[in-house]
């Protein structure tokens, strides 16, 4: 599940934070100036339903808090996903866990089916390895969500097991299926490379 939402900590690092191109995609660290842009992609049931932390309705205000609290603690790395001309489609990140780093992602429905998550997921995965130093990530998904369950495949991931998680936006707890990357498999299968670390 997402969890890139009120990551707590003191030091600010987006200047530490790399763009990453990939073929169709630049991911960015956000800025306070994208509040409105992630706000009017988020505010979407079909996206907060599926992810752990993200409020409905999702307001200007949510985001500048995601915005804020993104990128301020070691081994997390959160990004914006944006097209190659800079517009705004959703958001993928690590987010540290108790069990290790965890990858959260959503993007705005009209952007939807296209292979970007994948892609933008790639690009994540190798820079969680390479830059962040993990040895394993964690994901989870919602058992009715197919689309994150695919995603997460087309990644590598394995399923692990299966779990509840609490959905803020239906004030409830969900059954998800877990999954895990560990390192020596994406070492294996990382050939779909086509990141270039730009800054
Ligand atoms: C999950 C999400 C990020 C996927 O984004 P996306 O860009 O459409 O994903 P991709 O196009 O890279 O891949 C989607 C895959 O799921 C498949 N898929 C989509 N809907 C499906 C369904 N109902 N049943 C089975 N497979 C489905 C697609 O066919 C594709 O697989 P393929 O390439 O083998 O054909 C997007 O739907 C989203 O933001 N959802 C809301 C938030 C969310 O669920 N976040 C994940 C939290 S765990």
């Amino acid at each position: 599940m997402t969890l890139l939402e009120e990551i707590p900590s003191e030091t600010f690092r987006e200047g530490s934070i790399p763009v990453l191109e990939t073929k169709r995609l630049a991911l960015r660290a956000p800025r306070l100036e994208d509040a409105k842009a992630v706000a009017a992609l988020a505010n979407d049931r079909r996206i907060a339903e599926n992810t752990a932390r993200i409020p409905h309705p999702y307001r200007v205000a949510d985001a500048e808090t995601f915005i804020a609290g993104a990128n301020k603690a070691g081994g997390e790395g959160v990004f914006l996903v944006t097209l190659r001309d800079k517009t705004i489609i959703g958001a993928c990140g690590i987010v540290n866990q108790e069990q290790g780093g965890e990858l959260g992602y959503w993007l705005g429905v009209p952007y939807w089916g296209k292979g970007y998550a994948t892609e933008a997921l790639h690009a994540v995965i190798d820079y969680a390895f390479t830059d962040l130093g993990h040895e394993a990530l964690q994901a989870g998904a919602r058992v009715t969500n197919p689309a994150s369950r695919r995603v997460l495949e087309k990644c590598g991931f394995q399923w692990t097991g299966v779990g509840l998680y609490r959905i803020r936006a239906i004030n409830s707890s969900a059954p998800i299926d877990r999954f895990r990357l560990e390192r020596r498999v994406w070492s294996a299968i990382k050939n779909w490379g086509r990141m270039t670390r730009v800054s």
